[in-house]
């Protein structure tokens, strides 16, 4: 027999701090997570040093964007959520929508960029782009999660 529950994937959605600044985008973001049948399975307040920033931001070391982006993901408390979907990478990446505050309000308008991205930098929401960046990212935020763990918890339910 077959279980139609598809398999879960675990990414890390981040609300950038031009965003928590906002009480209202925080909560219009938590709505969307539920809404799109997120499961939030950790989640937190955290601010970020300049040593920390520049280490979650490592891979862009050197890029034209790397001192602004590190700059911003300093500037003020993130809420980090560790989420659970199927699918979960690409989906939310997808509700994300473009890098590119001008590109997401022209091809993705309902997209959280296009609503509530300012500029390139400051474009409201960041969400892991690969498998291997979930694992990274979740270690840098939450230490003590035992991804490995978890998927072999929840792997039954998935079979
Ligand atoms: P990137 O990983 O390319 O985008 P994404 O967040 O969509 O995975 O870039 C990381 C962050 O760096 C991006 O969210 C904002 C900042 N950035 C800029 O400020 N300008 C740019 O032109 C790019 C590509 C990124």
């Amino acid at each position: 027999t077959t279980n139609p529950i598809p398999p879960l994937e675990l990414t890390i959605a981040i609300v950038k701090p031009h965003a928590v600044a906002q009480p209202f985008i925080v909560k219009d973001i938590a709505d969307v997570l539920i809404q799109e049948g997120f499961i939030t399975v950790r989640s937190k307040r955290i601010q970020l040093t300049k040593d920390e920033a520049s280490e979650f931001y490592r891979d862009h070391f050197g890029r034209f964007f790397y001192q602004r982006a590190v700059e911003l993901m300093s500037s003020g408390p993130l809420v980090v959520n560790l989420i659970a979907g199927h699918d979960a990478i690409r989906h939310w990446r997808t509700l994300m929508g473009p890098t590119k505050v001008f590109r997401s309000r022209l091809t993705h308008p309902d997209s959280l960029r296009a609503k509530f991205g300012l500029t390139d930098t400051r474009n409201a929401v960041h969400g892991s782009d690969s498998i291997a960046s979930t694992a990274r990212e979740c270690k840098f935020f939450f230490p003590d999660f035992q991804m490995d763990a978890w998927y072999s918890r929840m792997e039954p339910l998935c079979r």
